[in-house]
């Protein structure tokens, strides 16, 4: 099976089931400061599973694009992809486990045609400290399915439990569901230890909400929201042993060997996973390039990783955008951003090599220097991860990259007593709290953000959406309808809002927002939204991204309106597309304060604003 075709049977199947496809949502999490990457299919429904009602109703399926930085070192072995597709379907309060379960086994047995004497079940063991009880709803309709008893093994919050991703939010219990690719016939009994059970499904039953305070209250709605990794599940399909095998992998992977003089099979599934993610990263529309901060420091991580693994596989040069090209002819009939994005992915990428080529041609010999001084220094003092984090920060050089250059010298200069393989552990801790000290100074992403992690709706959050939205507007009437918005990123410290404007704001004009948007928040207009045809957003007024997600999804978008929502909505002071959530009403913001006014671009620029009590 091709990963097209499991992709349309997969939306085929849940269309038929009374699901809308939507198109998977961008890489880089909208309105969700707190993560750097899109995680997973649920990622960017989840004010949606707070409640929020969803454009297309309540049943919902797609293909996510996913990126996991967690396990990036893992990458190579025969499971583990930076970037991954996810596909998915969802019940907003709409159908629950009986459905759910039915609808799986269905899918894996009868359109997969996978024999039910391979498949077994996980479902939750319960815990008495939470008070939420085992999951024997979800074991007796796999039973009704036909699982034998012998296949379902119960299992605890490590195995058995899905969210929340951050510190609070939707979660619940999970049923995962299990095939057997060993060459002998399926024990009847399942072990999950296993290796050759492979996991390829997870339905998540999500009803709960985790608070701040570690509690886990009841969700307004109880919720489905499945997961099943599309290149894991072909290659367990087509029998193959490890993701890398899979048709897509194919022509990128002969491409990578034609450039390689030595090849090596670990080295080529690095290269090919981590050019992939780069590819889809840049590709997504949001101008992401390689750089020191946020996701372009994943992306230069990325390539630069690609490039240091072709060297030791003999490439000299010129592997990064060949590879690309393959990449990109790939996927671009499904992900046609990719063919739109090209010519920045390419430009970027021969920028990026370059760079670092350059960066390893003057950094190596300064490897060199300081291997030299501590070997004339002898045993007395030895080297340290802040000595290898120096010569990143001087000269871009990876670690791991430093440490084969220093090993390469010990053997060559037959010095063992310098050697670090025996201390390798210790100076990549050292050098990872000198990088985290540095990202922490520099006020670079977070080292939580490349665990990833679900969208920060905490209530001061929320709170500053909506006062990015009466800024929005009262830019427009103080400045004029050009503003427009370029950009917007919220934390709980500030909001930070990139727009069009031609000149510098005076005084006066910050002094005149600021009045506007606290007027407003003083007399506690309500807020509320509306899903609208695009035409009729448009004759209310609306602003915002019109080539949005929401509008490509068909024929609503959701529009959320400050003004008293007796009157008609056309008439309120700011209507605004976007997917929420705010406020109910703007006394709750509190009080709003300009901190900062700068450019960022030409004839664009930012403001940094703060609200209080
Ligand atoms: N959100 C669940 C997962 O990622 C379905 O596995």
């Amino acid at each position: 099976m091709t990963s097209q075709e499991l992709r349309q049977k997969y939306l085929d199947f849940f269309r038929a089931k009374g699901h809308t496809i939507i198109p998977s949502a961008s890489l880089i999490p909208e309105n969700d400061p707190t993560v750097l990457f899109t995680t997973a299919g649920m990622h960017p429904l989840v004010p949606c599973l707070l409640g929020e009602e969803h454009p297309c109703g309540k049943r919902l399926t797609s293909c996510q694009k996913c990126i996991r930085t967690g396990d990036i070192d893992e990458v190579g072995d025969d499971v583990h992809l930076t970037f991954f597709e996810m596909l998915g379907n969802w019940s907003l309060g709409d159908y629950w486990k009986k459905e759910a379960i039915s609808w799986s086994f269905e899918f894996l047995t009868k359109e997969l045609g996978l024999p039910i004497e391979k498949l077994a079940v996980t479902c939750f063991e319960g815990e008495e400290k939470n008070n939420i009880e085992q999951d024997n709803e979800s074991a007796k309709l796999w039973q009704e399915q036909g699982i034998q008893k012998e296949r379902i093994v119960f299992l605890g919050r490590d195995d058995n439990w899905w969210g929340p991703a951050g510190l609070t939010g939707p979660c619940g219990p999970d049923t995962e569901m299990f095939y057997w690719v060993g060459e002998e016939p399926a024990p009847k009994v399942f072990d999950p230890k296993d290796k050759r059970w492979v996991e390829i499904w997870n339905d998540v039953f999500m009803q709960y909400s985790k608070t701040a305070d570690g509690k886990f209250e009841p969700l307004k709605q109880r919720n489905v929201d499945t997961g099943m990794g599309l290149e894991r599940t072909l290659a367990v399909l087509n029998g193959y042993d490890n993701v890398f095998a899979i048709q897509e992998f194919e022509p990128i992977i002969s491409k990578i060997k034609e450039l390689a003089v030595k090849p090596n099979e670990k080295a080529i599934r690095i290269i090919a996973d981590h050019i992939k993610a780069a590819v889809f990263i840049m590709g997504d529309s949001h101008g992401i390039s390689p750089s020191n901060v946020g996701q372009g420091y994943v992306v230069r991580r990325l390539i630069r990783e690609t490039i240091e693994r072709g060297k030791l596989i003999g490439v000299k040069d010129g592997l990064v955008v060949p590879v690309a090209e393959i990449i990109i002819s790939i996927f671009k009939n499904i992900y046609s951003e990719l063919q739109k994005n090209s010519d920045f992915i390419i430009d970027e990428l021969i920028i990026e090599e370059k760079k670092y080529n350059k960066a390893i041609t003057e950094g190596l010999p300064e490897v060199r220097r300081l291997y030299d001084f501590y070997r004339t220094l002898g045993e007395i003092k030895l080297v340290g991860g802040k000595d290898f984090f120096n010569l990143y920060q001087t000269h871009g050089l990876r670690f791991q990259l430093i440490f084969e250059e220093w090993d390469r010298l010990c053997q060559t200069f037959k010095t063992p007593n310098l050697s670090l393989i025996n201390r390798k552990e210790e100076i990549a801790s050292e050098y990872s709290n000198e990088l985290k000290k540095h990202q922490k100074s520099s006020q670079t992403a977070s080292v939580g953000m490349f665990k990833g992690g679900l969208a920060d709706n905490s209530e001061i959050v929320v709170k500053y959406h909506t006062a990015t939205h009466l800024l929005h507007q009262a830019l427009r009437q103080v400045l004029g309808e050009h503003v427009a918005q370029k950009g917007s990123n919220i934390n709980a410290e500030r909001l930070r809002f990139d727009f069009s404007h031609p000149a510098k704001m005076t005084a006066e004009e910050i002094a005149q927002v600021e009045k506007i948007v606290n007027e407003k928040i003083k007399a506690d207009v309500p807020v509320h939204f509306e899903m609208l045809s695009v035409d009729e957003a448009k004759q209310k007024g609306a602003i915002g991204l019109f080539e949005d997600k929401y509008v490509k999804l068909g024929n609503q978008v959701k529009v959320y309106f400050v003004g008293d929502p007796s009157v008609d909505s056309g008439q309120a002071y700011s209507a605004e597309i976007c997917g929420g959530p705010h406020v109910e009403h703007t006394g709750q913001i509190g009080s709003f304060k300009i901190i900062k006014e700068e450019a960022v671009a030409a004839g664009i620029r930012r403001l940094k604003a703060v609200v209080g009590k």
